[in-house]
């Protein structure tokens, strides 16, 4: 009995099965009611008493192995079993739901698309700025009614100097100052960026809003360097057929100034509710940079000139795509940001 033990003890340990069908068969040889280990311990009895300890250890020490020994070739095939088969490869894929770009922000890059093919950088800067930057080296005088509550929103007021006043930039011509602080002409840039105003929040105004504005400085630069840029812009932004009308208007960091209209993109120019019948809507502020801005910035207004301009996203998105509340650009309905799904 002892040497029948001793084979199946070698055998058991080099027991290999190459699938989970050959392991059962295994387990029915060895370990089953009727297999060979239950045998041996059926033929116990007959064992001579002075051997029965030395035996019956040896007996147990092989079924031990013997269910070791399966345990294990069984947990390798279940580390193998991936799962694949259960897979259905021909299914179609879950529908993903894809977000979409805001409109704002497709005309944003569409603006800065345009003006980055006419050679202009993008420069960026703080949202929250001292008044330094955003009104006094601008040409804003002490007593401005720009700086007035009614418009500006103050961080922290600085009792003893204005321009120490900590605010939330209302134009982005702040970014302009700063590039202009840094760098010596040729200076090119658009800055783009969220601008804040205390208004009233209605369809038509709002406490915050988008601006893309723009600065060209060097050598001989002259007005019609700047209108030309911006019927360049009009057209591509809105057509070629396109036309732009500049009005004289009043900006304290330019000398002179202009307001530009385009004619009106939905009836054409012929008149409709849209323009008030006149054929033209406004749509940017722009002029020539006002020496007393350059001098501020460390700029030499005796050797270089410039022009700036600057224009609401909103407003350019509600001429492309006619939205008439502007409260929906900060809502986040997504029926209404659905819509643009096929704009970019
Ligand atoms: N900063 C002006 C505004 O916010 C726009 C502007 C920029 C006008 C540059 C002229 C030149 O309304």
């Amino acid at each position: 009995m002892i040497e029948k033990i001793e084979q199946l003890l070698q055998e058991v340990d080099h027991l290999q099965a190459s699938n989970t069908e050959e392991l059962e068969a295994l387990r029915i040889k060895y370990l089953s009611k009727k297999g060979a280990i239950n045998a041996l311990m059926a033929d116990f009895r007959h064992v001579p008493a002075d051997q029965k300890k030395a035996v019956g250890m040896r007996l147990n020490e092989l079924k031990d192995k013997a269910q070791e020994k399966i345990a294990a070739l069984k947990e390798q095939f279940e580390a193998q079993d991936t799962g694949l088969d259960d897979i259905d490869l021909t299914r179609t894929a879950y529908p993903v739901g894809l977000g979409t770009r805001h409109p704002l922000s497709i005309v944003k890059n569409e603006i800065i698309d345009i003006f980055a093919r006419m050679g202009f950088n993008i420069a960026n800067g703080p949202e929250v700025e001292d008044d330094l930057h955003v009104y006094t080296k601008l040409n804003f005088a002490a007593d401005h009614p720009a700086r007035d509550m009614q418009d500006t929103f103050f961080v922290n007021v600085n009792p003893n100097d204005v321009t120490k006043n900590i605010i939330l930039r209302s134009h982005t011509s702040s970014v302009q100052v700063r590039t202009m602080e840094q760098a010596q002409p040729p200076i090119r840039v658009i800055c783009p960026g969220r601008v804040y105003r205390n208004e009233a929040i209605s369809y038509r105004a709002h406490c915050f809003f988008h601006q893309v504005e723009g600065l060209y400085i060097d050598k001989g630069v002259t007005f019609t360097d700047l209108k030309q840029v911006l019927l360049l812009f009009a057209q591509e932004m809105f057509g070629s057929d396109t036309k732009i009308r500049l009005r004289p208007s009043y900006f304290p960091f330019t000398e002179p100034s202009a307001e530009m209209d385009i004619s009106c993109n939905i009836c054409g120019g012929t008149g409709c509710p849209f323009c008030k019948q006149t054929g033209w809507v406004e749509i940017l502020g722009c002029g020539m940079v006002d020496p007393n801005v350059l001098e501020a910035c460390g700029i030499d207004s005796n050797v270089y000139s410039g022009y700036a301009f600057g224009m609401g996203i909103e407003r350019i998105t509600n001429l492309k795509y006619q939205v008439k509340d502007l409260r929906m650009f900060s809502e986040n309905d997504t029926r209404f940001l659905r819509e643009f799904e096929a704009a970019y």
